[in-house]
């Protein structure tokens, strides 16, 4: 089964952790946010990966590399240029030319999830649809896709963005498409196919499924954090191996004895924490250094940065290198 995922997001909700690192390359705990989609995509059949890149292709690419990751086969395309959420999928099938498989899967890149898409592939398989959602419960409906379905599950209505705080199920961005549907994107231009290309589709093979587990865009500092811990307290299903509940620490890590670290922590390779300091319901990308008698909480530290000794960080965020000075 081939999928095509889409990370052509610039996260700048993020900034300043994604000022060189596009959202999908960022190390949630211990591994690129990337490699969580594909772990999760393998559970499921999936032997294919095609990234759309749309911004920073490079550095997405070094994160997981070419070649393969969990037995799944990795390629990037990038767009030549803006090709929203429609045209990215158009591109990057277009790219696999006559090895596009007959149906295959489309994601959206900027979630993180342990949905079922076996039920999702089963379901569009039964109700022989040309495409079928996965759909999500939400309490605010307002900043997604809401998407009704009529009892034998075909999608009667699409509300992208109603900007209205109303609960409902809301388009997942995990989709079964049938190739065909790719004739309904016109190529070489910007296409969204959550407003072009699925109204096209309602009464004519569009399909709707609810599925539970975890779901959570990780798009803010605050969910960033939130789905660190979700990992390490076992809300979601990943193959991340906790130090101890809610704690990560990497090998190489140093955290001195007389330092405080959790609950709650990521303390990365090469990070440091420094007698007397305090680091909880924080995350330390790697080589940080948090000096004697400093504390740090309900914050994320970029690559390098450092924290002198006695200073207090609360609620920040840190860029790569940055550094907090004493006092
Ligand atoms: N390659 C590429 N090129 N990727 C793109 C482009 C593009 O031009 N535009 C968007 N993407 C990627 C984003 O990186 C993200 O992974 C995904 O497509 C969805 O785009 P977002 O910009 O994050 O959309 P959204 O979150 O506001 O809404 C979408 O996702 C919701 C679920 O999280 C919609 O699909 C909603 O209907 C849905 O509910
Ligand atoms: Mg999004």
């Amino acid at each position: 089964m081939q999928a095509i995922v889409l990370v052509g997001g610039e996260g700048t909700r993020l900034r300043p952790l994604t000022n060189d690192v596009p959202k999908p390359a960022l190390t949630l705990v211990d591994r690129p946010f990337l490699a969580y989609m594909v772990e999760w995509l393998a559970a499921h059949g999936v032997t294919e990966v095609v990234f759309a890149c749309g911004f920073l292709p490079d550095v997405l690419r070094e994160a997981l590399g070419d070649g393969e990751h969990a037995g799944v086969r990795l390629s990037y395309v990038a767009e030549p240029d803006r090709r929203g959420t429609g045209g990215a999928i158009r591109f990057a099938a277009d790219s696999l030319g006559e090895r596009l498989e007959d149906r295959f899967l489309a994601l959206n890149g900027d979630v993180l999830t342990d949905l079922d898409l076996s039920a999702l592939l089963t379901a569009h398989a039964d109700s022989e649809s040309r495409a079928t959602l996965a759909l999500y419960p939400v309490e605010d409906s307002s900043a997604y896709g809401l998407v009704s379905c009529d009892g034998a599950g075909a999608v009667v209505e699409l509300l992208e963005k109603s900007g209205e705080a109303v609960p409902g199920e809301v388009n997942a961005g995990a989709y079964v498409l049938e190739r065909s549907v790719m004739d309904l994107i016109p190529p070489g231009r910007e296409v969204s196919i959550e407003r072009e290309v699925f109204p096209r589709l309602i009464g004519a093979g569009l399909h709707g499924l609810r599925l539970d587990g975890y779901w959570m865009d990780i798009g803010t500092p605050e969910r960033y954090l939130e789905a660190s811990w979700d990992i390490l307290e076992g809300r979601v299903a990943t193959r991340v191996r906790p130090t101890a509940p809610g704690l990560f620490v990497g090998a190489g890590a140093e955290i001195d004895s007389a330092a405080s670290v959790g609950p709650r922590a990521v303390i990365a390779p090469g990070s440091s924490v420094e007698a007397g300091a305090t680091v909880r319901e924080s995350v330390l990308l790697d080589g940080c250094t948090i000096g004697a008698g400093a504390s740090v909480s309900g914050s994320i530290l970029a690559p390098g940065a450092s924290v002198a000794p006695g200073a207090v960080v609360t609620g920040a965020v840190a860029g790569r290198d940055e550094r907090v000075s004493a006092g």
